[in-house]
């Protein structure tokens, strides 16, 4: 079976073509720092055999933190702490990337503390607060940040850093001409719009060296009005490999989008696989493909016709941390039902499966 082959993302090797893709937990105290339910969390996850682990967003500046115990990445402070987990992830012989996102517009004042940051003062939704535009400072210490945040995921002892660029965070809505109404050199055109992820790209590849493994999770398509299109998407995707990234992970969707609910059928499955279609064509990276995937018989095909060489999944490592053992054992597929009833309720702690069934 393909799915138990060894494979490998630059100078990372992985010991099968499984990956939990970015999850957040939920799990971190006031400051970032994960507590101890956390690191028992991934334990499991790295005995229960997945090829690869990408920890939940983790934020690479104070203003970009996106919701309450969210993981944090910012300072130096937090190098000690982050290290407990790739420590515990490598005793159990598994390989873990630090996911580094900024949040954007997509987080409030209760979180940060002032007027969330966007490219533009557009609205994530109607009846939304307005962000505040950018200035060229915020954006260059912004940049800077994301190399910083790279750097101290490396002394923390994580395997390799994902830079979000998807889901609505502010690398994805500065690729977004939905989010980005900038006239300068930041936004006013297609090509504009993407320096800023370029440079970020940059800033973390100056820090981390050059064999340090750099990964994405691109959104390459937002399916909002006026947004990204799948053709934007993959000119982007055309650029990865000169900015020095070394495997993307083809996801997609500003809001909710890219966590489709009740994938019950084969048929529901792999709903962004067309996209990685086209993106296997338009690189030699290679690919990571999320999105409702769940049963064997569909991570095979997906292997075997060469669309992608990583299945991703989310929810279902939630409710099964072994799912590799499991399926490698036999069974056909995951148990997870894609309710959404993972993401912790106000006033409840972390995520977890709450389907009783
Ligand atoms: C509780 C929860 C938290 C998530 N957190 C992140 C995150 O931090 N970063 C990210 O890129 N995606 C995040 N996602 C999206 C997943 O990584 C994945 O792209 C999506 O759930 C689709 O995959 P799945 O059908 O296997 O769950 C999250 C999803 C869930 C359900």
């Amino acid at each position: 079976m393909k799915l138990f082959e060894p494979g490998r993302i630059g100078s990372l090797e992985l010991r099968n073509r499984l990956v939990r893709s970015a999850t957040a937990e939920q799990m971190a105290d006031e400051a970032g720092r994960p507590e101890p339910p956390m690191i028992e969390m991934y334990t499991a996850l790295a005995r229960g055999g997945v090829g690869l682990i990408i920890t939940g967003h983790a934020y690479v500046h104070p203003t970009g933190k996106a919701h309450p115990a969210m993981t944090g990445v910012y300072d130096d402070a937090l190098i000690p702490a982050l290290q407990a987990l790739s420590e515990a992830v490598h005793r159990e012989g598994g390989k873990v990337v630090m996911q580094i996102n900024h949040a954007g517009r997509q987080t409030s004042a209760e979180v940060i503390g002032q007027r969330p940051l966007a490219p533009s003062p557009v609205a994530r939704a109607k009846g939304s607060p307005r962000p505040q535009e950018m200035t060229e400072g915020q954006i260059e210490e912004i940049i800077r940040a994301f190399g910083l945040a790279a750097g101290r995921a490396q002394a923390a002892g994580f395997d390799g850093v994902q830079i979000h660029a998807a889901h609505g965070y502010l690398i994805n809505q500065f690729n977004s001409p939905a989010a980005n109404w900038r006239r300068d050199r930041w936004g006013k055109n297609a090509a504009s719009r993407l320096r800023f992820f370029e440079q970020v790209a940059a800033a973390v590849r100056d820090e981390v060296g050059d064999d340090y493994p750099v990964l994405t999770k691109l959104g390459i398509q937002d399916f909002v009005r006026d947004g990204m299109t799948l053709y934007d998407g993959l000119e982007i995707v055309r650029h990865l490999a000169e900015w020095g990234i070394d495997a993307v992970e083809i996801s997609g969707g500003i809001g909710s989008a890219n966590v489709r609910k009740n994938i019950l059928r084969p048929g529901d499955e792999a709903y962004f696989l067309s996209q990685a279609r086209m993106a296997r064509r338009a690189t030699d990276l290679p690919i990571l493909v999320v999105g409702g995937i769940r049963s064997r018989e569909v991570m095979e095909r997906i292997l075997e016709e060469g669309t992608a060489d990583f299945i991703s999944m989310s929810r279902p490592f939630i409710r099964e941390p072994d799912l590799p053992k499991r399926l490698q054992a036999g069974q056909d597929k995951a148990t997870c039902v894609s309710c959404n009833s993972c993401w912790p309720p106000p006033g409840e702690y972390g995520i977890k499966c709450r389907n009783e069934g």
